[in-house]
């Protein structure tokens, strides 16, 4: 499949103090070559590009470009040339903590990464650093706490708008992509573009004067909405009190898992309890429609038409299997008539899927989720950010983020407002078997952008896993289908 045939160009990490320049230098690149599916890919690769002028860390602010070689020559591939191609932008952050820039390489399951496929399919590709919560200078402060990962981020895009002439591919065609945290970095950047709530924490790092919306976003599985994530969480996994938590090596996400089991205590109970009836108000309050107009609500009891809905995308997603082959007569809890699903008991492909976190899920009562980290400050390593949270705080000395930094943290505030430019074209995806947020939280970022009038191409993959990039075929497919 994948083979690295050049040395790496050296990783000379720069200090702060120091002023980047934001001109691109088309003469910095080493050339390389990769295989796959047995044919060469070679390409150039610019790399450790400081995109702001005054970075605070850059060994991840700083991204790694990359252009297919034969856009040197005047080629076209893929239907692109040097002008059109779109340019993939594949962020590496996971568990909110800090991504280094990703480079052309292996996948996690084995065959060739996001970043070497887009090469080979003739797009360009850039790949942003950013910081993350556990970030700190050489004095101890944090500076990678929120909303620094998408600041990042939008520097990034801002460095290649005005870099655009300088550079391969079309700046008008960044098409973003992130798994989980990263996932959710993807929304944020395709929902909030150009909104001025970012603007102080840009300037401040020296950013390029330019446009930061996209024109595409991919996420796997958005660890997003994260204010609304514990009632989310709770109104589906209420009721399931044994979990099995999984621990991830938060640098290294995509490949050591391991589970820790365990059952709910009477207080995890009673803060489940209280959560899940918070969530129908919320979901109520969005508005949210079926494309056929239906109204998708919920009653106080917690069931209504949004629970169908979400339903019928389980079932979507097991005919789909069914079609391709996959056995589903295991599946107790599913009726099939006919080769058609026809049913399935939701309680019980809940616990099928299975808790995984304990309540709250994310705002962490004692402060000690991730996310907690993400909404601290560069002297408090980690706060609430729900209401919920910090009038159940169980932390010695908790506080609660700000409101509106709790807001440019979450997309759901930016599609389709007049605040900001909302990406058109949007792929959303979320494992059946994915428990690291509720399955309710995809379905309402999709859902709103669709309402509002966006393209959404969303899916619940068949019995998988919190994963991402596992289907790299249909991934290009719809990048080409959009971009052309
Ligand atoms: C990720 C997973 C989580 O369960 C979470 O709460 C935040 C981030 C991740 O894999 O990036």
């Amino acid at each position: 499949m994948y083979a690295e045939t050049a040395n790496d160009a050296a990783a000379a990490n720069g200090n702060s103090g120091q002023a980047y320049s934001l001109d691109f230098d088309a003469k910095n690149y080493t050339e390389k070559t990769a295989t796959v599916d047995g044919k060469t890919v070679a390409y150039r690769a610019f790399e450790n590009i400081v995109y702001v002028k005054n970075p605070a860390d850059t060994k991840y602010q700083c991204m790694n470009f990359y252009v297919p070689e034969g856009y040197y020559s005047g080629a076209s591939i893929g239907g692109y040339t040097a002008e059109t191609a779109p340019i993939f932008f594949p962020n590496a952050v996971g568990g909110y903590m800090p991504g280094e820039p990703d480079k052309p390489g292996e996948g996690f399951e084995g065959g060739p990464n996001a970043a070497l496929v887009a090469l080979s399919k003739g797009l360009v590709v850039a790949c942003p650093g950013a910081r993350g919560r556990t970030t700190q200078d050489s004095s101890g402060a944090y500076t990678g706490k929120a909303p620094a990962c998408i600041v990042d981020l939008k520097a990034a895009v801002r460095y290649l708008r005005y870099n655009d002439k300088a550079m391969p591919g079309d700046a008008e065609k960044i098409v973003s992509n992130g798994t989980s945290a990263g996932g959710a970095l993807s929304d944020l950047l395709g929902a909030s573009g150009d909104s001025k709530d970012y603007e102080p924490y840009l300037k401040a790092l020296g950013v390029a004067d330019e446009r930061d919306d996209i024109f595409a976003a991919s996420c796997y599985c958005p660890i997003t909405n994260l204010d609304h994530a514990d009632m989310a969480y709770e109104w589906l996994f209420n009721g399931v009190n044994d979990y099995k938590q999984i621990k991830i090596n938060m640098l290294d996400w995509k490949v050591q898992r391991t589970e820790v089991a365990g059952t709910l205590t009477p207080e995890q109970i009673e803060v489940s309890n209280e959560l899940a009836p918070l969530f129908p108000a919320y979901v109520n309050s969005l508005g949210l429609k079926k494309t056929d107009g239906t109204a998708l609500t919920l009653n106080a009891d917690g069931n209504g038409s949004f629970k169908d809905y979400v339903r019928s995308l389980v079932i979507a997603s097991a005919q789909k299997a069914l079609d391709a082959g996959t056995d589903l007569s295991a599946k107790t809890w599913m009726t099939i008539q006919d080769g058609k699903v026809v049913d399935i008991d939701f309680d019980q492909y809940v616990r099928y899927a299975g808790r995984m976190k304990t309540p709250s899920a994310f705002d962490g009562l004692d402060l000690g989720n991730g996310e907690n980290g993400l909404f601290g400050t560069a002297s408090i390593d980690a706060r609430h950010f729900t209401a919920f949270g910090m009038e159940h705080s169980t932390a010695a000395a908790g506080t609660l983020a700000d409101a509106q930094l709790v807001k440019i943290m979450n997309p759901m505030g930016y599609i389709g407002s007049k605040e900001a430019t909302t990406a058109q074209y949007w792929r959303i995806r979320h494992g059946t078997i994915d428990k690291d947020t509720s399955l309710a939280i995809p379905t309402i970022l999709a859902t709103t952008l669709a309402n509002k009038g966006y393209d959404v191409d969303f899916a619940l993959p068949w019995d998988r896993p919190h994963s991402g990039e596992y289907d790299l075929e249909e991934l290009f497919a719809w990048i080409a289908q959009v971009c052309h």
